[in-house]
């Protein structure tokens, strides 16, 4: 069963129509992705679903329909979505970091301990243990934990915004261009990543221009022209479909 749906939807800006009767599902160990041309209407797409603007249509999540929900409470759900750009807390360590996303979501009796850590000694240690396991096991190096975002380096700093959507666990991710302004290594590290959060049952929606990546990873795939959907399919239908060819992967590759 999809977990998570969305069914026809639409995004207004002014008097531009930037996406149109937009559907897709994804259930959960499986990786969508969405590419199409610069200003198709991707991100539009990711900002529909997450309620981030205004919208026509429908969302589901599981068999509960969260059309109305706003984005904070959609990210309680367990739907998030990361962005173009990096966000941290910039004067936080990595490993502060991942401590705040963790229980953004979770028991205030563990906020408290951070809050009041001379009281809970103990529970603090063990917040910062799961910390420290879940930047390893998403590929992010211990000699790191302790460094601030800005000190390191910037396909790293790709995959801790991965990993901080996901938190303490998230039931489908909206990722936007993971692999902007990276290559070589770090797209290897980010496909890891992707396949790690495949594996652990999360629907992953996946947004990206590196053709190679996507071809590689997705399960399927939506092509997105002009805010309508040109195409869906596997990789390697969509590797020869006329349509996209022409609208599309013609010109990027
Ligand atoms: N907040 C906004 N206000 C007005 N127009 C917007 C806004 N956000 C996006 N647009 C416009 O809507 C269209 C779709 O933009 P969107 O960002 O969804 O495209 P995209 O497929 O993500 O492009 P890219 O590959 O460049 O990231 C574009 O014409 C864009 O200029
Ligand atoms: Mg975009």
């Amino acid at each position: 069963m999809a977990l998570l749906r969305a069914e026809n939807l639409t995004v207004r800006y002014g008097a531009l129509t930037a996406l149109s009767g937009m559907s897709w599902q994804v259930s959960g160990g499986e990786i969508l992705g969405i590419i199409g041309p610069n200003g198709a209407g991707k991100s539009s797409c990711f900002a529909a679903v997450t309620h981030a603007v205004p919208r026509d249509g429908r969302v589901w999540l599981g068999d509960e329909e969260v059309t109305g929900l706003p984005t904070y409470k959609l990210a309680r759900l367990g739907l998030r979505r990361t962005f173009q750009q990096n966000a941290f807390f910039g004067e936080l360590t990595l490993l502060e970091n991942a401590m705040a996303a963790m229980l953004r979501e979770h028991s205030t009796s563990l906020a408290r301990s951070l809050a009041l850590p001379w009281q809970e000694g103990r529970t603090r240690a063990q917040a910062e243990a799961a910390a420290a396991e879940l930047l390893s096991s998403f590929g992010i190096a211990h000699s790191d934990h302790g460094k601030r975002p800005g000190d390191i380096a910037y396909g790293t700093q790709r995959l801790l915004s991965i990993v901080l959507a996901y938190g303490a666990g998230a039931k489908a991710l909206l990722i936007d261009e993971p692999a902007a302004g990276t290559g070589g290594a770090d797209m290897q590290r980010l496909a890891d990543l992707l396949v790690n959060l495949r594996k652990r049952g999360v629907a992953v929606v996946v947004i990206e221009h590196h053709m190679d990546l996507i071809m590689t990873i997705a399960d399927r795939i939506v092509v997105i022209d002009q805010g309508r959907k040109l195409a869906e399919g596997t990789p390697a239908e969509i590797q020869r479909n006329e349509a996209v060819l022409e609208a599309y992967l013609g010109r990027a590759a």
